[in-house]
Order: C-alpha cells, then sequence, then structure tokens
C-alpha cells in the first residue's frame, strides 16, 4: 500500500504545542526496554536536532517573510520533540551504556541501509564507515565493563556483535581525503537521498553526544578514547554530507528534511512494539506531514517545481532495525584492510602509496600512542583477555583479521598485534 506523504492528514500547527509535562515526562526502563526500541529513540533524537538546527541555518541566511514564519513556527516543535525524545533515555542508564546504544544504532542502521541503498557508489560508502562504527562498539564494551561491571548484552542483547573492526587508530584521515563523490540531485533515488540525511543526522548526534559527555568519567584513558572516537565521527559526519548534492537549494534542502522526518517515523511506527514509544511515534508523524505539506507550497512557489520530482509519490524507509550479523561479518571479513583513497575512491591497505595525506594525520595525532589500542591492553592485564561477543568461528578468526587490518604505516607504537591477540584467544575473560 503506498503512502504518499503530500496527500496524507497530519496534525494542523496550531495543535503541535503540548505542555511541559507532556514533553518531558515520559522515560523508558533501561533494563526492560528493547534494544531496537532504544536505537530507535537514539536514532530520531539525532534527526530531530538535525531538523531543528537545519532551520537555524536557513533562517539565517532567508530574506523571505513567510518561510522565516514557518520556520519560526516549526524550529519550536522540532525542538520540543527532540526533549520528548531525548529525555526518554532515564537518568539511571549511563553515559557508556547509552554510548553502546549509539554505536549500535550505527551499525545496524548503517548495514540495513547498505542492502537498501540502489546507488552503488554510496553503498560502498556504507559498508566502509559500517566497519568504523563496529570497531568503536568494541572498544568502548570494554569500557563499559572496566567501569560498570556490565556486559556489552546487557545494552545490544545479543543482536549486534562485539568484536574488532577496522581499527579505530587507522580511522582518522586527511579530512580533504574524507570527501567523497556526491550523488547527482536530478537522478538519485528519494531512497538514496533519505539514507544519506539519517545517516548524517545519526552521525552529528553521536559526534555531539561525545562531545558533550565524554569528559563524565575520572580515567584519563577513557577521556582520550572519547576524544579519539569523538574525531572520527567528526570525519563521519563530513564523509555522509559530502556524498548530498550542494546544488540543492535550500528549499529543496527543507522539503528532504521534513521527507527524512515523515519517512523515519513511519518506518519507527512501523516497526514498534513497545505501547508507551507507539504513540509517540504515530503523532510526531501527524506533525511532520503537517510540516512537509507547506514545505512543499514553499518549494512550489520559489522553486515553481513539482515536489514530486524529488520526493516521488511513497514513503520510503530508512531504518529497519533488525539483527544484521551475518551481513557485518560478510564486509568485515572482505574489508577490514579497506581504506580511503585520495580521488574519492577506495582501496586496500596493500595499494596504499607512500605519500598518502591521511598517514600524517594518523602519524601526527598517534604520535604518543592510540588511546584505543590502550584499552585493550588495559583490560587483557585485568582480564586476560578482550572482552568480545561473536560466534566461535569468527572469535577464532581474530587474530588473522587483527593481522589483515595492519597498515605498512600510521600504527602506533601500543598497537595490539596479530600475535598478541593470537594469545589472548587462548585465554578465558576472567567475569
Ligand atoms: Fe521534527
Ligand atoms: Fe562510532
Ligand atoms: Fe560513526
Ligand atoms: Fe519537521
Amino acid at each position: 500500500m503506498t503512502f504518499n506523504a503530500l496527500k496524507e492528514k497530519g496534525l494542523p500547527l496550531e495543535k503541535q504545542v503540548r505542555t511541559w509535562h507532556d514533553i518531558a515526562h515520559r522515560k523508558y526502563n533501561k533494563n526492560e526496554v528493547d534494544c531496537y526500541s532504544r536505537t530507535r529513540q537514539i536514532l530520531m533524537n539525532g534527526i530531530e536536532v538535525e531538523a531543528w538546527n537545519f532551520k537555524h541555518n536557513f533562517a539565517r541566511l532567508c530574506q523571505d517573510q513567510d518561510t522565516l514564519e514557518f520556520l519560526a513556527q516549526t524550529k519550536r516543535i522540532e525542538d520540543a520533540q527532540q526533549t520528548t525524545i531525548n529525555w526518554l533515555a532515564p537518568c539511571d542508564q549511563s553515559v557508556l551504556e547509552t554510548t553502546l546504544g549509539y554505536e549500535q544504532v550505527a551499525v545496524d542502521l548503517t548495514a540495513w541501509m547498505a542492502q537498501n541503498e540502489p546507488d552503488p557508489y554510496v553503498k560502498e560508502t556504507f559498508d566502509f564507515g559500517l566497519l568504523e562504527d563496529f570497531d568503536h562498539l568494541y572498544r568502548y564494551s570494554q569500557w563499559a565493563y572496566m567501569i560498570h561491571g556490565i556486559t556489552p548484552n546487557a545494552v545490544v542483547q545479543g543482536q549486534t556483535d562485539v568484536i574488532l573492526g577496522r581499527p579505530t587508530q587507522n580511522h582518522h584521515n586527511c579530512n580533504i581525503v574524507r570527501l567523497r563523490k556526491h550523488y547527482d540531485k536530478a537522478t538519485a533515488t528519494p531512497q538514496t537521498k533519505v539514507n544519506i540525511l539519517t545517516l548524517v543526522a545519526g552521525e552529528q548526534q553521536t559526534h555531539n553526544y561525545y562531545g558533550e559527555h565524554g569528559f563524565a568519567y575520572g580515567s584519563e584513558l577513557l577521556r582520550e578514547t572519547y576524544a579519539e572516537i569523538k574525531d572520527v565521527e567528526e570525519e563521519h559526519v563530513t564523509m555522509y554530507e559530502s556524498l548530498i548534492d550542494p546544488s540543492e537549494s535550500f528549499y529543496e534542502k527543507l522539503l528532504m528534511h521534513e521527507f527524512t522526518e515523515v519517512c523515519t517515523y513511519h518506518n519507527c511506527m512501523t516497526d514498534e512494539k513497545d505501547e508507551m514509544l507507539m504513540p509517540i511515534w504515530e503523532e510526531f508523524l501527524a506533525m511532520e506531514l503537517d510540516h512537509l505539506q507547506t514545505a512543499a507550497k514553499l518549494f512550489k512557489k520559489y522553486e515553481k517545481r513539482d515536489p514530486e520530482e524529488v520526493i516521488g509519490e511513497d514513503i520510503v524507509h530508512p531504518c529497519h532495525f533488525t539483527s544484521q550479523k551475518d551481513y557485518v561479518e560478510k564486509v568485515l571479513r572482505a574489508e577490514i584492510d579497506k581504506r580511503l583513497g585520495s580521488n574519492k575512491d577506495y582501496q586496500f591497505t596493500k595499494d596504499i602509496p607512500d605519500d598518502w595525506a591521511s598517514y600524517w594525520v594518523q602519524e601526527t595525532a598517534g604520535k604518543d600512542g592510540s588511546p584505543s589500542e590502550v584499552t585493550i591492553r588495559v583490560i587483557a592485564e585485568q582480564k586476560n583477555r578482550d572482552l568480545v561477543c561473536a560466534n566461535e568461528k569468527l572469535k577464532s578468526d581474530l587474530p588473522k583479521l587483527a593481522k589483515k587490518s595492519v597498515q605498512q604505516k600510521g600504527m602506533t607504537c601500543d598497537t595490539v598485534t596479530a600475535e598478541e591477540y593470537e594469545k589472548m584467544s587462548k585465554e578465558e575473560f576472567e567475569l
């Protein structure tokens, strides 16, 4: 059944202002919530932050009174939606637990998108980014155990593997190398556009979360680990946003933002089982339909084009959360040694030239070592080995994967070697 967002009935703007109680009172139980309800909550917070932020940027450059009035009214609504969604997280959910949730979003969302992405180059970029967030989940999981005594399955509930990915110390690139080729706005499908904007919003919010919370712990090494991974999320925002056609006008971008909100809420509503969350997705979808329809009128008026040319006549689903272990394992085995090429392409470590610009960044930032590597050394000191959740075959292949991931240059002095992983893999994790 098609769902034409330009024709469905929304909630009028004058009914979108809510009471403080309604905005702020709901929160889930961290021990009972389904991990994919939590990932929806984390993602939709990022979507709302982006919607709000974009409107402020647009308003600062806009001279049209009608448009300014629409932006002024809906900014407040986006902001109140963001409060409701972000504050669903209960106060007893620690920063590290929330962090595992953020990385689970990144892994399972990117894997889903990669398999539903019509543009092969965009898909390759999703697969590439996927293995980096997968490694972040592994590094942070060690910390969640060391600081709070919880295993990652307390958060990811066995749906996402926790094991070495492309090592974080090799995620640091020259930001010019991070820039990718953008799609062509005239030929890209709505699915591609919505996928990218959804991921940009998610990565941006992950970056913001680490920036706002990475100092919450006293451990110097954990602070540095957050700083190191936050910087990678900054690169992820740069990489994914560079896929967007920069010649889209502000009105086209406004249309895409509202359409992305409609699509993501619709997807959440379709998948949700949680009785407290379901009415939120339904209500906010109705609000977004109204935003979208006004944005479509503005687009028609100022661009003299049909909004269907941009968003099509049916909804798309960018964020179906489900376990992606098999897919992620396949990409991990094939691409752990993949790196960003200097010509907006991809290359394998054996083909990287000596003058690759990212080596300079890795060698400079990693001059004193890499906190994400030391993390593994510290847990191994305490527990004999790293904390890993994966099938037996993948676990036993970890030293092989570590070996495959090595670069000729840019490896820090504290790199955990394949031989060390081999030794660790023979040990039991001492719970
Ligand atoms: Fe919104
Ligand atoms: Fe990440
Ligand atoms: Fe990321
Ligand atoms: Fe909106």
